[in-house]
């Protein structure tokens, strides 16, 4: 019989690399919210982590609580309700987000005037109060919590410490910051290195001392930690830690000595930074990149992994990537669910064969992260022996009762996440808190009740408009014990989902539609609720209709500007047209998208990678997809460009003409490189000061594509008519407009402003 070769790691990992682009197509599943494996026993049933007993293995992801605690870094009451809510949900182990000890050593931790974002535990007496309450209502659920400890930021912190207080970054060596690359982050010295060792000594002490039940390890995603810890950053070449496994190992015998050795460690690593597999030659010549290419290999992490759990280590959690690649820490909603399951699995048979037990001779648990938000999914993962515990980030977010529900069988009632990162990542990258796009309470506990309470008088209100605005807005209504009438003119609810549901890389948006379906259903079960397709809910319906509030949530329409030559020509479609009916592409080999926003260049990847076009993106802005997560940025770009597709950014379309397009493209050499994807976008509001010397001259040349068809995709504008006619004409003694028609276009902003108005009637 021929012997089946055993794939390397480095092999399984270009394999995947390659895979995350059209993942459908290599045995990834395109999951949706069923319950064939129920009852779920396996995810149900008990794990010990060293002396403790947790009772199901779900485990919440640490997600930063960034702006969540007071300026001190108090736990307070939005962050602890917050949790409370999660451990009510019915999850075993809680996760804090990352909660830095170097505050003085790693110069971006603070804000002007000495202000934190983070939630702090190195304070001493002042913040200990708000982790006791925390550590209490948790444990009063049944939930255990471990406060994710890290050593800092280094070069992935914010590098306006250099504006603010004159002071350079750090990191481990002379890396380049993440935000600015002209910015180099100075070397730590042993000296500052042991304060760090130390401190995260003080934490753990405090954290047992608060009733926390374990300490964790931040030491992926190429933070401070990994920085010491990865010769990709650490490339020092004198001293203690230029053993890049130093830093860590040294760390967890500190935490050891001072927390006894009952007490819970948990470790984050990747197995691999994946940038030499991502980036490929790209690492030879594009800085910073090729500063990074030594890289820890999958083999060497696993060594570090043994000597981590020698060290006093308990249990890992595994993903792969950095902020350089920032779509695999952070899978968008185009990468596939279960991601990494393969990558817990090669960790598990790795402490396995090697016979690796903790110091407590248990066998070390680890723990799959990575769009695992949908229980037979999960189930089967841990039936599959892929891992030991199942972790939840952002489906926590969008459903703090997912855990609940899955037990209870009740998996269709799951509100599921849609990937998009709007709203818990973007919003603190723009400077706000997390919450989530489709759970308008996330981070709102603390003022919004779970139980919608009922209004002291009851009226008849009409909801124009059946996406999620209008659906959020009438379920909510409803439930204050309103009357309700919801108008859709169409024949689906649903409203832009429809057309953003259909690519496979928006899977998730289908399943959010069909829980927005489902929502609708059971409000139809209640006298109270009309629902009504097919109807316009025109000015004269509404006046007849002898309402006492009307709120639109009319969504918006695509932009098509009318003074460009050949703009309303037969090869010209709207991307949200061609969505919904593919055929327009029959026939049709090069097509070029005018608009390189999400929707254009989404368009843009269904069109490659589904029906196999030539396509090229026309974009007029600097960047392509901006104002989108740079995760969500990252994958689509990186995978564009891996088929080939042009991105002409900074480049208008000037006319077409036949099956010609012409567009005027800037040539000069400050534009933007349109495949960057190793370095963010900053929000507007932050400049680049380097930027002023990197002006972009207008070097415009025209230039024709060729084009079998033309898709638009060049924004959206509110369709907020009906609301002004509304007040205008007086129609209701309360008229409110919600969602895309008052500003467009984000289910976040959709779900927000929905809710929040119709709580309030
Ligand atoms: C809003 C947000 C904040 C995050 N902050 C952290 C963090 O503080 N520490 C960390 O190790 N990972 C952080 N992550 C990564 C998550 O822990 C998790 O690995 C990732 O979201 C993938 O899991 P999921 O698909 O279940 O969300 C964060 C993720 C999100 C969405
Ligand atoms: S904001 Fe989007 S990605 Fe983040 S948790 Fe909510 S639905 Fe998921």
């Amino acid at each position: 019989m021929e012997e089946k070769k055993v794939m390397s790691y480095e092999d399984k990992l270009k394999e995947l690399d390659s895979q995350f682009g059209d993942w459908w197509k290599h045995g990834f599943d395109v999951p949706e919210m069923t319950a064939n494996l129920y009852p779920y026993e396996k995810m149900f049933s008990p794990i010990r982590i060293n002396n403790l007993t947790v009772k199901n293995r779900l485990v919440m992801a640490p997600m930063g609580n960034i702006c969540m605690a007071e300026e001190t870094g108090r736990p307070n009451d939005k962050m602890i309700k917050y949790f409370e809510e999660r451990a009510k949900g019915g999850v075993g182990l809680i996760t804090s987000g990352l909660i830095p000890v170097s505050f003085g050593i790693d110069k971006s931790l603070y804000e002007l005037g000495d202000l934190s974002y983070f939630p702090r535990i190195d304070r001493s007496r002042t913040v200990y109060a708000g982790w006791r309450d925390l550590a209490a209502k948790v444990h009063a659920h049944g939930a255990h919590f471990f406060v994710q400890l890290t050593p800092g930021l280094g070069r992935v912190g914010n590098p306006q410490c250099l504006v603010n207080s004159l002071q350079f970054p750090r990191s481990s060596s002379f890396n380049p910051n993440w935000y600015m690359k002209d910015v180099p982050c100075l070397r730590l010295s042993d000296k500052s290195l042991k304060k760090i060792i130390k401190n995260v000594g003080q934490g753990s002490a405090d954290a047992k001392g608060l009733n926390l039940d374990g300490v964790y390890l931040h030491g992926h995603e190429g933070y401070l930690l990994e920085q010491m810890t990865n010769p990709a950053f650490n490339r020092r070449v004198m001293g203690k830690y230029a053993d890049y496994e130093r830093f860590g190992i040294d760390m967890i015998k500190e935490i050891r000595r001072r927390v006894g050795k009952d007490y819970p460690i948990m470790y984050r690593i990747d197995l691999s930074l994946m940038l030499n597999v991502t980036y490929k030659e790209k690492m030879k010549t594009v800085s910073p990149l090729k500063k990074f290419k030594d890289e820890r290999t999958p083999e060497e992490t696993l060594t570090y992994m043994k000597n981590l759990v020698e060290a006093g280590v308990d249990m890992f959690d595994v993903d792969l990537g950095c902020y350089d690649n920032w779509w695999l820490p952070h899978p968008p909603s185009s990468m596939p669910a279960g991601c990494y399951l393969d990558i817990a699995e090669i960790v598990k048979k790795y402490f396995a064969a090697n016979g690796i037990k903790t110091n407590k001779g248990l066998e070390v648990p680890v723990v799959a992260v990575g769009k695992l938000g949908y229980p037979d999914l999960a189930e089967k993962a841990l039936r599959d022996d892929k891992c030991d515990m199942v972790m939840l980030g952002r489906p926590l977010l969008a459903d703090p009762d997912w855990c609940n529900k899955a037990y209870a069988g009740k998996v269709e009632d799951i509100r599921p996440c849609i990937g998009c990162q709007e709203a818990c990542i973007n919003e603190f990258v723009e400077g706000g808190h997390p919450q989530c796009a489709v759970n308008p309470r996330t981070s709102y506990e603390d003022e919004f009740s779970q139980e919608i309470p009922k209004a002291d008088k009851s009226k008849k209100v009409a909801v124009i408009g059946g996406g999620p605005a209008g659906i959020t807005a009438a379920s909510v209504l409803l439930q204050r014990g309103h009357k309700v009438d919801l108008y859709e003119k169409s024949t689906r609810l649903g409203g832009n989902l429809i057309a953003g549901s259909i690519a496979k890389i928006k899977y998730e948006i289908k399943n959010y539609l069909k829980f927005l379906e489902k929502t609708v259903e059971e409000l139809e079960k209640n006298s109270n609720f009309k629902l009504l397709l097919g109807t316009e809910g025109s000015l004269e319906t509404l006046k007849q209709g002898g309402y006492d509030v009307i709120i639109t949530a009319t969504g918006t329409s695509p932009v098509r500007p009318g003074s460009i030559e050949g703009i309303n020509g037969e090869n010209v479609v709207a991307a949200i047209d061609l969505l919904q009916n593919p055929s327009l592409a029959e026939g049709k080999k090069k097509i070029v998208v005018i608009g390189g926003g999400v929707v254009g260049a989404e368009t843009a990847y269904w069109l490659t990678f589904e029906y196999d076009k030539e396509v090229k993106v026309v974009e007029m802005d600097k960047y392509i997809m901006n104002h989108t997560c740079t995760a969500n940025r990252g994958h689509i770009i990186h995978y564009l460009e891996e088929a080939g597709v042009e991105l002409l950014n900074c480049t208008k379309l000037v006319k077409i003409v036949g099956n010609k397009v012409v567009v005027s493209q800037n040539k000069h050499k400050n534009v933007p490189n349109p495949y960057n994807t190793w370095a963010p976008i900053l929000p507007e509001n932050v400049e680049n000061p380097m930027d002023l010397l990197r002006k972009i001259k207008d070097e415009s040349v025209e230039r024709e594509l060729d084009a079998d068809l033309v898709v638009l995709a060049m924004g959206v504008r509110s369709s907020n008519k009906l609301f002004f006619d509304c007040v205008a004409n007086n129609v209701a003694p309360e008229v409110y407009n919600v969602g895309d028609s008052f500003k467009g276009a984000k289910i976040f902003e959709a779900t927000r402003s929905a809710y929040r108005k119709a709580r309030s009637i």
